[in-house]
């Protein structure tokens, strides 16, 4: 199919606009339409049309036992898909519109599809004016997976996600992601507790004010052979690039100490203040710039970004630095451990 794309939305212009209004119609009659949020793009489709749900799964070839995400304009909005829950109105009252999911016992109008038969279903109120935009515009809830070919990073820029979903939906809207990775997921499990299925831009710590915190085993680690999936997309490889990612565990100057050792052809994502030093050193390695150190926020915006890149240089291996499981780093420790297919090495 020819896919139509508006690359800069401007919501306060006419034609900005029309242009919204017609991804809205879209996704009414059924297609599907990717558009950005404050996390990663989505590749969105009408939540309450089990049709719009199979496209989806077809689009980004995802396996069918993978649910989706429901995106609402307000969280108010999700008694009408979901059982109530007083827990889930002080979560929402604090954290949305935002990177935060809750899963929910869905109601009986949300499709299996997007279910993917689970009993319960995922609600998202996403902060970005275009996805709040658009929903509005379609007047149905839209269910919309990470925008990307299943398996590989997530797209947060529009160059990204034409790359994997050009011709393969009815059309693409662009825009900034500002967290870079996809949103935290909590199931409700009573009155004052809840799992972590998936961390993100809302920390454990933030949760913690509201209700006890579990971690899902899967957040930290491998699932086992045969062990239970609390969340389906813990148990697929996720993330990863090509090439072969490995992650170094030690200080800088462990890390550099290693990285002088190797020969071949390798890019290393390296801390800003650490580029320096690597790039003196010649062409290999190819050098991407992770973010300051200090600035776990500023690592999670870009590390979908230079996964993605250090890809296309075409060399044998990519290393970067084991990141920390505190605050917001959880998210990227969750999300390299599995890019890196767990692969970590002591860097002395
Ligand atoms: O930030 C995000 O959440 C992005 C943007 C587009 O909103 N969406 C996103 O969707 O990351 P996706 O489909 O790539 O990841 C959703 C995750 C999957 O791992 C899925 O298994 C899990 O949510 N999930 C969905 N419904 C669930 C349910 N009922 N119970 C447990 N896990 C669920
Ligand atoms: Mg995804």
């Amino acid at each position: 199919m020819k896919t139509e794309y508006i690359e800069y939305p401007d919501l306060s212009s006419d034609k900005g606009k029309q242009g919204i209004a017609r991804a809205g119609e879209i996704i009414r009659r059924g297609g599907l339409v990717v558009f950005p949020t404050e996390t990663v793009f989505g590749l969105g489709g009408n939540a309450l049309d089990s049709d719009a749900a199979a496209k989806i799964y077809a689009a980004k070839g995802r396996p069918s036992d993978n649910p989706l995400i429901i995106h609402i304009a307000y969280p108010e909005e999700a008694g009408k898909y979901t059982e109530k829950s007083e827990l889930f109105d002080r979560l929402a009252k604090r954290f949305m519109p935002g990177p935060l999911t809750v899963v929910l016992p869905a109601k009986p109008i949300i499709p299996k599809t997007v279910t993917a038969g689970l009993p319960t279903v995922a609600v998202r109120c996403p902060s970005h004016p275009v996805a709040h935009a658009l929903i509005e515009a379609a007047g149905v809830p839209i269910a919309a997976p990470s925008a990307n070919l299943s398996g590989s990073p997530s797209p947060t820029t529009f160059a990204h996600v034409k790359e994997d979903l050009d011709g393969r939906v009815d059309m693409i809207l662009g825009g900034e992601c500002a967290i870079g990775v996809e949103s935290t997921i909590v199931r409700l499990d009573g009155p004052d507790s809840l799992t972590l299925l998936r961390p993100g831009g809302i920390t454990p710590e933030q949760l913690g004010e509201f209700a006890r915190v579990t971690l899902s085993a899967a957040v930290l680690d491998k699932l086992k052979e045969g062990e239970r999936v609390q969340s389906p997309g813990m148990k697929y490889k996720h993330y990863a690039p090509k090439t072969p990612l490995f992650l170094l565990r030690g200080d800088s100057e462990a890390r550099k100490r290693y990285l002088l050792r190797q020969s071949g052809s390798f890019a290393v994502l390296a801390y800003t203040e650490e580029t320096e030093f690597f790039r003196s050193l010649g062409s290999s390695p190819v050098v991407f710039d992770l973010g300051a150190g200090d600035d776990p926020g500023e690592q999670l915006h870009r590390l979908f970004y230079v996964l993605r890149e250090a890809d296309k240089v075409g060399c044998e291996r990519i290393y970067a630095p084991l990141p920390a499981t505190d605050g917001l780093s959880l998210a990227l420790y969750n999300r390299m451990i599995r890019a890196a297919a767990y692969q970590i090495v002591q860097a002395d």
